[in-house]
């Protein structure tokens, strides 16, 4: 990629049902424009999808074909990683910590997880409870400073805002506030079957959505059956929901405003708009359709695409994960991690932020000097130790205190 000099983006779509007109639409369409602009890291967010249950051989086709689309939608995967949320364990490494500071209230609170979880709320999955804390994580790794998402996610995003505040007003500056970004037209498509509810690819009714992979006859169909409202006006307003958001389809697709629309078809009624709208959809989604088979069949291809964009995305988010461990105190296990060690007051290089336990200082001597690994008698230890830390008794590898032989042989 070499573009993190840029401004960073970050998204998801989950691999819950074939990729639909709503999410192209409200996230996909932007992608390709804003990684010009951007470094961007687009994930397919499996771990989500499993919030819900999956056929895991659907799950697996479904991943590689998401794959696919972006790349068939203008992803170019010299300018974008595009990456598997499942590949980078540091998702689900920070997810445990927010949850440590995440009070239940606020995802008991979430619009999404109320319509989710309907009245059954405490016989729904803990994944699907904690799914905002998921994407708070996606997000907060990356230091993202732009997040595209339809209007459907704004919630998440408030969300995934107040607990980065949240965590640097207690532990001190490590998160990014990110932004959010939201398409002007085509923010929230809904359903063709029933207008009051989001057009969504999990849908169990495939007539609800366009899926970017429905061939031509079954646009045709779909447009066709879409439910519209009573009168035969091709006007947008809030008493005409289903024409409405047939309008705003219309606008997306085209990128017309919807006033010239409507103008155009003053007088004409809903079956002439709807055939125009369905054949506007066809020659939009023709390329797409046309660039996803020339490459849907390289699995060799689509798995390199998201070797390459999983490396980029484990660099960046084990530096945030990083950060956020030594600001919340877990100590990193690291060979040259000499902070812990450090006698406080010492004049080697320290860092007074981490003084060093007495406890483990005296492990690690008695290591050196019993030439063993058996820890004998820690228990009675804290006041002798201190004592031996005034000088360094290895003989002579490079010891706990010091950097090099010369150094170490220097204390002996
Ligand atoms: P998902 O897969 O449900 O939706 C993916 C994107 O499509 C948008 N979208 C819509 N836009 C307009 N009209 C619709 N009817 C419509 N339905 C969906 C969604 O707003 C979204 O932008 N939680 C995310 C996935 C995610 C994520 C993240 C996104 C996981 N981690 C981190 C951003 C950053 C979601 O809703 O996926």
């Amino acid at each position: 990629m070499g573009e993190l000099h840029k401004p960073l983006m970050l998204t998801g779509l989950q691999p819950s049902g074939p990729l639909m007109i709503g999410n192209y639409i409200g996230a996909l369409k932007d992608w390709a424009g804003l990684q010009a602009t951007h470094a961007s890291f687009l994930m397919i967010a499996d771990l989500h999808a499993i919030t819900f249950p999956q056929d895991p051989d659907v799950l697996r086709r479904r991943s590689f074909e998401f794959v696919a689309l972006f790349a068939a939608c203008g992803i170019d995967i010299g300018k974008s990683a595009i990456f598997m949320q499942s590949h980078v364990p540091a998702h689900t490494q920070l997810l445990w910590v927010l949850n440590c500071v995440t009070p239940m209230g606020d995802l008991q609170r979430m619009t999404q997880f109320k319509d989710k979880a309907g009245r059954r709320a405490m016989d729904v999955h803990v994944g699907l409870f904690d799914y905002p804390v998921l994407m708070a994580a996606d997000i907060l790794l990356y230091g993202a400073d732009l997040v595209p998402v339809g209007d459907d996610q704004r919630q998440h995003m408030e969300f995934t805002r107040r607990m980065a505040r949240k965590f640097n007003s207690a532990y001190g500056e490590v998160f990014k506030i990110p932004a959010t970004y939201t398409p002007r037209t085509g923010a929230r498509l809904m359903g063709l079957q029933d207008p009051a509810v989001k057009m969504s690819k999990s849908d169990p009714n495939p007539d609800n959505y366009v899926a970017l992979l429905d061939p031509p006859e079954v646009i045709r169909r779909k447009i066709r059956a879409a439910v519209t409202d009573s009168g035969s006006e091709v006007r947008g307003d809030a008493s005409k929901p289903g024409i409405s958001n047939l309008l705003a389809l219309y606008a997306a697709v085209s990128g017309e405003r919807t006033e010239s629309i409507e103008a155009r078809y003053v007088g004409k009624g809903y079956a002439e708009f709807k055939n125009d709208l369905a054949e506007r959809i066809i020659d939009f989604l023709d390329p797409i359709q046309k660039r996803y088979r020339s490459i849907e069949a390289d699995r060799v291809l689509l798995n390199e695409i998201l070797r390459q964009g999983a490396d980029q995305a484990r660099e960046r988010s084990e530096t945030t994960l990083a950060r956020v461990y030594e600001a919340i105190g877990l100590v990193t296990g690291r060979q040259d991690d000499r902070r812990f060690y450090r006698p406080r007051g010492s004049t080697r290089r320290q860092s007074p932020d981490f003084p060093a336990p007495a406890t483990a200082r005296a492990l690690h001597k008695r290591r050196n000097v019993m030439g063993t690994e058996e820890t004998k008698d820690l228990s009675t230890t804290a006041a002798a130790e201190t004592d031996a830390d005034a000088e360094c008794i290895s003989d002579c590898c490079v010891c706990c205190c010091c950097d090099t032989e010369e150094e170490c042989r220097m204390e002996e």
